[in-house]
C-alpha cells in the first residue's frame, strides 16, 4: 500500500497509564492500517483499550511506545503547538455524550460556527448552513441546543466535528445513547459522508447491527487487534435494506498474526478443545496449520 494512500498507520503501539499505586496497560503492542476513505468499525468488551486507542489518534493524551502516524503526521513527533492544530483540522471527534462540545445556550447554527473561528464570517455560516443540511436539522437552525432532542443534539456534534473539514473523523460510540430508530438515522449520516464525500471515519460502537453492516470491523481484545471481519462482496453494498444484518451470515471473520507469529485463538473454538494445559500441539497438514489438544 502506497504511503499517500495510508490515513492510519498504527505499529506495535503501547500505552500505560500511570497513577499513583498501579499502571495499566490499556494498549499492548497494537498493530493496524487504514487506508483513506474506509469507514471501520472497531469493537471490543469494556476496558478493550478502544476508546484509548481513539484518543491517541485524535492526539488527546500521547503514546507511550511504538509508532503512530496519522494523516502524514507522527504522533510521537508533534510539539504541543503542533497538536492544537491538527486537533483542530486534521481530525473531528464525536463522542456518546456530546456535551463536550456543544453550548447549550447557542443556537444550532452558532455552534456549528464555533470551531470555525479562523474563517471569514460568511464563509463560516455558508459552511455550517450546509452541514445542517448534511445532518438533516436544516429546520432547526435557530434552535437553541437546549432545545433539541439528545439524537438531535448528536447530530449537530457530527457537524461540529466536521466544521474544518477534518482528513479523519472520529466517533467514540455515538450511537451509544439514541434509541434503535436515531442510531440508524446517525449510521446512515456516517455512510453517506463516506460513499458521497470519500469521509474516512472510524467508530467504536457496541451495537452489533450497525457493526454489520460496515466493510471492515476489527474487534481489540487486551490492548491489541485480535480478529477481522470483512463483509462479503455481495453484501458490500451497503444499501441492501432488506438484509437483517442480526442474523444474516454476510461477513468473513479472520484472526490476526502478529509480528511475531501470535495469534489469539477465537473463545468458542478455544472452549470446544477443552484443554486441561495451556499447551497444544501445532503441526501442518496438507498446507493447513492444526492447533490440537496434546494426545496422552
Ligand atoms: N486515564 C486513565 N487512567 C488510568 N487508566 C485508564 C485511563 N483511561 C483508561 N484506563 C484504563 O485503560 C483500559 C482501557 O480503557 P478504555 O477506556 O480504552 O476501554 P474501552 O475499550 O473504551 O472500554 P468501554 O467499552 O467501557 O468504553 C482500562 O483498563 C481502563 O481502566
Ligand atoms: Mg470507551
Amino acid at each position: 500500500m502506497a504511503d499517500e494512500e495510508i490515513m492510519i498507520k498504527a505499529d506495535n503501539l503501547v500505552k500505560i497509564y500511570k497513577t499513583e499505586d498501579i499502571e495499566v496497560m490499556a494498549l499492548q503492542g497494537l498493530d493496524l492500517t487504514v487506508q483513506k476513505g474506509e469507514l471501520l468499525a472497531i469493537i471490543g468488551n469494556s476496558g478493550s483499550g478502544k476508546s484509548t486507542f481513539l484518543n491517541m489518534i485524535g492526539g488527546l493524551d500521547r503514546p507511550t511506545a511504538g509508532r503512530l502516524h496519522v494523516a502524514g503526521h507522527d504522533l510521537f513527533k508533534m510539539t504541543e503547538k503542533e497538536l492544537v492544530v491538527y486537533k483542530r483540522d486534521a481530525v473531528g471527534f464525536v463522542w456518546q455524550n456530546n456535551a463536550r462540545n456543544l453550548l447549550p445556550y447557542l443556537t444550532a447554527l452558532e455552534n456549528i460556527m464555533m470551531p470555525m473561528e479562523l474563517k471569514k464570517e460568511g464563509e463560516r455560516k455558508e459552511r455550517a448552513l450546509q452541514l445542517l443540511d448534511t445532518v438533516g436539522l436544516s429546520h432547526r437552525t435557530d434552535s437553541r441546543l437546549s432545545q433539541l432532542s439528545g439524537g438531535e443534539q448528536q447530530r449537530i456534534a457530527i457537524a461540529i466535528a466536521l466544521a474544518n473539514r477534518p482528513s479523519l473523523l472520529l466517533a467514540d460510540e455515538p450511537t451509544g445513547s439514541v434509541d434503535r430508530k436515531t442510531a440508524d438515522y446517525i449510521f446512515d449520516i456516517f455512510r453517506n459522508l463516506n460513499k458521497e464525500m470519500g469521509q474516512t471515519i472510524l467508530i467504536v460502537t457496541h451495537d452489533v447491527t450497525l457493526s454489520k453492516k460496515v466493510k471492515r470491523v476489527v474487534a481489540i481484545r487486551d490492548g491489541k487487534i485480535s480478529s477481522e471481519r470483512i463483509l462479503k462482496e455481495r453484501y458490500a453494498d451497503v444499501s441492501h435494506t432488506a438484509i437483517d444484518w442480526s442474523t444474516e451470515e454476510t461477513q468473513e471473520e479472520y484472526s490476526i498474526v502478529d509480528k511475531v507469529g501470535r495469534v489469539q485463538i477465537p473463545h468458542d473454538l478455544l472452549e470446544k478443545l477443552a484443554l486441561d494445559s495451556n499447551k497444544v500441539k501445532v503441526t501442518m497438514d496438507e498446507g493447513k496449520i492444526l492447533i490440537e489438544k496434546p494426545g496422552k
